[in-house]
């Protein structure tokens, strides 16, 4: 038994202090932050359940990782400690438990210490009054900046807590830091602890420019930010825009020293800012450990609003003196916590690529993973988006690789992970023929697409006809991918103008459908013939009409018909479509074959617009046309309107809801689980961002909310 032990043990403190080494010394960690701290979790448990195989070089009793000799060696005047981590909720809750017990204690010794008998007295003192900060824990590297005489002379990171590389020369590049700070009188030495960083923004930056010029990628922006201070060359680290937040004071010496011991920290923060450090806005204080629980849980939801990642919220202890009086651990100090956000990138297996080829011929590669959860939830598989990202990334079968699902994003392969790289792989090359139907693959001079041009390829048919029975077209319930396999392999439909002469015994016939599914999925065909035009108009996938085109359309046209019989220049005219689509879509209607399929499709009983359809585009267009030509963006969940129907509510006001966010946006309005990359490019244009409220008030007056900018 305790062999077994013991063996867990040096396996674990082995591989935590070589992970150690590659996320600290190498900047190339191998695993991801939730895998590591798990090692770590394991490692206390067991020591904890073991103190007998304690060992003083476990990496659970050291902070970070060893010293590279690229740097010179600084010591830490004062150590710089790490922070114990809270996974959920309750941990969070038997933190503040611990905080109280450890301050309820020292009163009780303090009172016994007057009193001298040592027994608790009946009226034992109200429980300890404990103001927690939170600050939101930065994912970058910690560093600490050293002032003398005001001057900035110094900056070493972490290191193993005690001893430091000195990296004066790269954080002197570093725009946030002053080199001399605001102040008249300062004090001799003055010592700031804080996070470098980088923005999302100078990460997306960094990478389109390793892009253009064929170097790799970089993973995330940590990563790029530890990789960047670190550099030999501190002319390389001045092109990599770093920046930096102040949280913590380390050593403070000489006569103006005092100022700085205040009472509380949110003090001491105000105390920076003032000398000109950057001191960062979302710090707040609670009194209770249920207020401070609410917020770490909607600063989980709103993490992508910001520009820098944030991997959680750091709760602290405001009043200095409970701090003393709690003290720390050989690592950490006990009057703080990090509440960690669960992950959102995490290493799995490359098992395969392979390529999907869609409705338009367009070949597209994506990953096959060993399944992992991330970011909520189990991720089988990715998309690599084309050839070119492939060999960007240079991600292989065989390779371990970084997965990442940010919010409501669709989950990435970020990049391999090169030192757990098999021997001899190569490079994963693009097939040259259809999967499908085996047809040479084609990808023009200048293009980032490689596509199946076929005519009569069978994945192309299928995900055609599985995109006119999607979500946002015809809506036909059953009838997903798999379904419509079957179907086609039955050669009981080549197009979807089929589906509306499907018979129940044909269904029935196919390998296990049963009775009911049949019916059911009969039934659900029969409800699309009813579709609105705008949707049968998406279904038809002419390139370019996409659903807001086709409800200009319908709502200018009232029946397919009409659309049929416009001119080019007719269409084009209409607020939302433009040449391009007017030129795609009378091309396709001139073509025989498809004039053909429509008529399939209407002798099947599908409606071409309506007379009642007409009717209620007349309603909507005899609202006051308050959003004349103005666009209104709108991106995540609205309690009351659906997409559709927020873009058809601003379409029947005389505006439109193009799908993203420009200098001529009107307003953004977001709902819940919004997409980042609106809400940043809204911020940054000023654009104004308004919530549901908001929203309907715009639609009822056609004015934006008082106070919006
Ligand atoms: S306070 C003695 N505040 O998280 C405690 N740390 O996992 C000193 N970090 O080493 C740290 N944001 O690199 C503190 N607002 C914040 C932070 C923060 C990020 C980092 C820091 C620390 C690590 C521990």
């Amino acid at each position: 038994m305790s062999v077994d032990v013991q063996r867990r043990l040096d396996e674990l403190r082995a591989s935590i202090a070589h992970h150690n080494e590659r996320y600290h010394t190498l900047d190339a960690p191998e695993i991801s932050d939730a895998d590591y701290d798990a090692l770590v979790r394991e490692l206390r448990a067991l020591e904890a359940d073991h103190p007998e195989l304690a060992d003083a070089t476990s990496p659970t009793q050291a902070v970070g990782g060893p010293i590279s000799s690229t740097f010179a060696a600084v010591e830490h005047a004062r150590p710089m400690m790490s922070l114990d981590n809270a996974m959920d909720a309750d941990e969070l809750r038997a933190w503040a438990e611990r905080v109280g017990r450890g301050l309820t204690a020292a009163t009780e010794d303090a009172a016994v210490g007057q009193d001298g008998d040592g027994d608790v007295e009946a009226d034992s003192p109200a429980p300890p009054v404990v103001e927690y900060v939170c600050e939101l824990k930065f994912d970058g590297l910690a560093i600490s900046v050293r002032f003398e005489q005001g001057r900035f002379v110094q900056a070493a990171t972490r290191g193993d807590g005690r001893v430091g590389e000195d990296v004066t020369a790269n954080v002197a590049t570093i725009a946030d830091i002053p080199h001399r700070l605001s102040t008249d009188a300062p004090p001799d030495v003055l010592e700031v602890r804080g996070e470098v960083y980088m923005t999302r923004s100078s990460f997306d930056a960094l990478n389109a420019r390793a892009e253009a010029a064929g170097e790799p990628h970089f993973v995330n922006p940590r990563n790029s930010a530890a990789g960047s201070l670190r550099q030999k060359d501190a002319a390389v680290t001045a092109t990599r825009d770093l920046s930096f937040w102040s949280y913590q004071l380390g050593e403070v010496v000489g006569a103006r020293a005092g100022e700085f011991a205040t009472a509380r920290h949110t003090e001491l923060l105000a105390a920076l800012a003032a000398l000109g450090l950057p001191v960062n806005d979302h710090v707040e204080t609670f009194s209770s450990i249920d207020a401070v629980v609410a917020h770490c849980l909607s600063w989980q939801e709103r993490r992508h609003d910001l520009d820098y990642e944030i991997d959680g919220v750091v709760v602290k202890v405001d009043d200095i003196v409970q701090r003393e009086t709690l003290g720390s651990t050989s690592r950490a100090p006990r009057w703080a916590i990090a509440y960690k956000f669960p992950p959102e990138e995490q290493t799995t297996l490359l098992r395969d690529i392979q390529v999907s080829v869609g409705r338009t011929g367009r070949a597209t590669p994506f990953a096959v993973l060993e399944p992992v959860f991330v970011g909520g939830s189990t991720v089988s598989m990715a998309t690599l988006h084309n050839e070119d990202q492939v060999q960007v990334k240079d991600v292989r079968p065989g390779d371990t690789v970084v997965v990442r699902k940010a919010g409501d994003v669709i989950p990435e392969v970020v990049g391999p992970v090169p030192s757990l790289r098999p021997a001899g792989s190569v490079p994963w090359s693009f097939p040259t023929h259809c999967p499908s139907c085996g047809n040479p693959l084609v990808r023009p001079e200048g293009e980032a697409d490689t596509r199946c041009v076929a005519p009569d390829c069978p994945a192309q048919r299928d995900q055609k006809i599985a995109f006119f029975a999607g979500r946002g077209a015809m809506d036909i319930e059953g009838l997903g991918e798999q379904m419509v396999e079957k179907l086609t392999a039955a050669e009981l439909i080549r197009d979807p103008a089929d589906l509306y002469t499907l018979q129940l015994d044909e269904l029935t016939a196919l390998d296990r459908v049963g009775a009911t599914s049949a019916g059911n999925l009969l039934a659900s065909i029969d409800e699309s013939r009813g579709r609105p035009l705008p949707k049968l108009l998406t279904a038809l996938g002419i390139r370019h009409l996409g659903p807001a085109a086709a409800r200009v359309l319908t709502a200018e046209f009232h029946t397919l018909d009409r659309v049929m019989a416009a001119t080019p220049e007719e269409l084009a005219a209409v607020d939302g479509v433009g040449e391009v689509i007017a030129n795609t879509v009378t091309t396709w209607f001139a073509l025989d074959a498809n004039r053909e399929y429509l008529e399939r499709l209407r002798s099947g009983g599908v409606s071409f617009g309506d007379a009642d359809a007409a009717a209620a585009a007349d309603v909507a267009s005899s609202l006051s046309q308050t959003l004349e030509g103005r666009a209104v963006v709108v991106t995540g969940t609205l309690a009351n309107f659906s997409r559709d129907e927020a873009a058809d509510a601003v379409i029947a006001r005389g505006g439109k809801s193009p799908g993203s966010v420009s200098k001529k946006t009107l307003a953004l309005v977001v709902g819940d689980s919004p997409g980042s990359s609106k809400l940043t490019k809204a911020e940054s244009l000023g654009v104004p961002i308004l919530d549901e409220a908001g929203f309907e008030q715009l639609l009822a007056t056609g004015e934006l909310p008082d106070g919006t900018a």
